[in-house]
């Protein structure tokens, strides 16, 4: 098997998840990553063992070796840095959101299918193997006709108003936060479960903390120093959610609601979601990736526990632990790694077959769902897709 060497940009908390996530997949080397911070850049190269370090992502998608480079540095670079690596010829996954507005993300589209490169947007919550279980339920009609689809997306890490990081700045991370950052996964998520579209949405979104402490030097996550909020913090106004809650309405009718919140005490990284058929239910949430609940009306209800060994064949491919070995979001991200560089490898799987990874098409309705949502929020009307 020929070796496909792959460049990532930037080496924060998800470039590193995917320098792992490339490693676990044969026939794949991480031959060079790009970082900003000198001395990050240094400690990964070394720390991680990875023959080429850059500190501009230009020199990085120029070198000539690296076929194909992974996107993971805050929302505003995602455009230029993805459009540059398209024109290079390099197959491209590039970190959710695509970009932080609609029209970037509709030209990354475009500029994406007139090429022959393989794209996606990093919505690796897709690949744990219980929720394609639960997409095949649906595909085989296990629920029947839809009701209603409820879920929400919880995190605390931004509680206080000492907790600070470039995802407030609208700047940096684009003019939604909260639903952008986590709730477009959750969206996706049900897109790719259900198969159905969203047309119109009406939302409210909450700022709690108006202003933050910025802390004045850069202090370590998880850091228990005491800092003097006077002298070692400047306050910032912030001008993006912190929660939103959403109503949509899918093009069949259907209803449902999600509420987002990064100031929810308590939850850590919490994805939900209830789907109501006529036939029966199905519930996730991520604190417990390997059970799904299937909920009925005439018979005990049933927790379906991942098991390679009596699980169908489709989701099977999508599984490798034996039962009660939890297989979680590291695990997920290795499977997006699969299946994108099998595409990567055998382009002429796109006739077979669609790919189950995120195309820039699909990141491009999940910018244009964030405006959406924003405008529903500042207008107060329900607002069409
Ligand atoms: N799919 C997921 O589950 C998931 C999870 C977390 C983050 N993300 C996405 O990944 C991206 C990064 O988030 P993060 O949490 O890793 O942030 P982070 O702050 O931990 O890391 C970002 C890194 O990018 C580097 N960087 C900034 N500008 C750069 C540049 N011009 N060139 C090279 N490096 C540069 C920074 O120095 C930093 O090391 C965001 O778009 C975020 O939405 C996705």
């Amino acid at each position: 098997m020929n070796i496909i060497k792959v460049g990532v940009i930037g080496t924060g908390f998800i470039g590193k998840a995917h320098i792992e996530g490339i490693r676990r997949v044969p026939g794949l080397e991480v031959w060079a990553v790009a970082e900003q911070n000198r001395e990050q850049l240094e400690k990964s190269v070394k720390e991680l063992s990875i023959p080429r370090g850059y500190n501009n992502y230009t020199d990085l998608i120029e070198d000539p070796e690296i076929q194909s480079v992974h996107i993971c540095v805050p929302n505003n670079l995602h455009y230029r840095i993805a459009k540059a690596a398209l024109l290079a010829g390099k197959h491209v996954v590039c970190e959710k959101p695509l970009a932080v507005t609609t029209s970037e993300a509709n030209e990354l589209a475009s500029l994406a299918s007139d090429r022959a490169l393989v794209t996606a947007v990093h919505y690796n919550l897709r690949f744990y193997p219980v929720i394609r279980y639960a997409r095949d339920l649906i595909k085989q009609g296990k629920l029947g006709r839809f009701f209603t689809v409820h879920g929400s997306y919880l995190q605390d890490w931004l509680l206080l108003e000492t907790d600070y990081n470039w995802r407030l700045e609208s700047g940096s991370g684009g003019k939604s936060r909260a639903f952008a950052d986590i709730g477009t996964h959750w969206i996706d998520m049900i897109s790719f479960i259900t198969g159905k579209e969203i047309v119109k949405v009406f939302s409210e979104m909450k700022t709690l903390h108006p202003e933050r402490k910025r802390p004045k030097k850069e202090i370590s996550t998880f850091s228990n120093s005491k800092m003097d909020l006077e002298n070692e913090y400047e306050s910032i106004p912030i001008d993006t959610e912190d929660m939103a809650v959403i109503l949509f309405e899918f093009r069949d009718n259907t209803i449902g609601n999600l509420i987002v919140n990064q100031m929810a005490a308590g939850r850590k990284n919490r994805l939900a979601f209830e789907i109501y058929g006529e036939k029966c239910s199905i519930s996730w949430n991520s604190e417990v990736p390997d059970e799904l609940n299937i909920g009925y009306r005439d018979k005990p209800n049933e927790v379906f526990f991942r098991d390679p060994s009596v699980i169908n064949n489709q989701t099977f491919n999508y599984t490798d632990l034996p039962a009660s070995h939890n297989e979680g979001f590291s695990d997920a991200i290795k499977k997006f790694n699969e299946e994108f560089y099998s595409f990567v490898r055998h382009p002429d799987l796109f006739t077979e077959r669609k790919p189950d990874f995120a195309t820039f098409k699909e990141g491009a309705l999940e910018v244009k769902l964030c405006d959406k949502v924003v405008e529903s929020s500042k207008s107060k009307m329900w607002i069409k897709l």
